[in-house]
């Protein structure tokens, strides 16, 4: 079983892993830390069945747009039926996207980033999609250490899956051409922030 497959047999029970009390959560203390601004034009890779989709569009206002990206054809199709077209929903590859050179103002990977099998090609592609000055978000609603150790105890496919130490990320970011911003490691959520530095 490749990611997708695991990840489209997991579609139909996805929102049942999350209980109101997290969402709530994630609006109080995750959302605010992504600097989500005003009529972005916001790209969630990985977006599964969409759990944060409304709440990015309520950080972004009328004038934001999202658009929700997943190679999980069943992941997206469960957002498609809850909220239609108040958003874009698009099936691709993170590593190979099919949007236009600086087409977003911020790109947001929650809870999808260890699952990139290339991660320097991934953030170049991601990259490339930004708009120059564009901002990045890599973000998790769990320290680093519960997340690795999440993947290991599911096994199988993911048992890999893991969110590389600080030195490793800086690297992987200088590389593609971000600067990073802030990387941090907190008991409750694990957040990255860089910016597009080149065009
Ligand atoms: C752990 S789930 C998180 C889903 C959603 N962000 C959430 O918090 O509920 C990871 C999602 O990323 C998708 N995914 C994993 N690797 C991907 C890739 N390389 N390109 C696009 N989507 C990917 C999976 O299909 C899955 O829906």
């Amino acid at each position: 079983m490749n990611r997708k497959q695991f990840f489209d047999k997991m579609a139909a029970q996805w929102d049942s892993f999350f209980p109101a009390s997290f969402l709530e959560r994630l609006e109080k203390e995750i959302i605010p830390l992504l600097g989500i601004k005003k009529a972005d034009k916001i790209l969630d890779v990985g977006s599964g069945t969409g759990i944060i989709l409304p709440l990015l569009k309520k950080a972004a206002g009328k004038t934001g747009e999202v658009t929700a990206m997943d190679f999980s054809g069943r992941m997206l199709k469960k957002a498609e039926e809850k909220y239609g077209a108040a958003f874009k929903y698009v099936r691709a590859n993170a590593k190979k996207t099919p949007f236009k050179s600086k087409s977003f103002d911020i790109v947001i990977c929650f809870s999808v980033f260890p699952h990139f099998v290339d991660k320097l090609n991934t953030l170049k592609e991601l990259k490339r999609i930004l708009k120059p000055g564009g901002r990045l978000v890599i973000a998790h609603a769990d320290s680093r250490e519960t997340i690795n150790n999440h993947h290991r105890k599911v096994g199988t496919i993911v048992a890999k899956d893991l969110i590389p130490d600080d030195k490793k990320m800086q690297s992987l970011l200088n590389k593609a051409g971000y600067t990073p911003q802030e990387i941090k490691n907190t008991p409750t959520h694990y957040l990255i922030r860089g910016r597009r530095i080149n065009n």
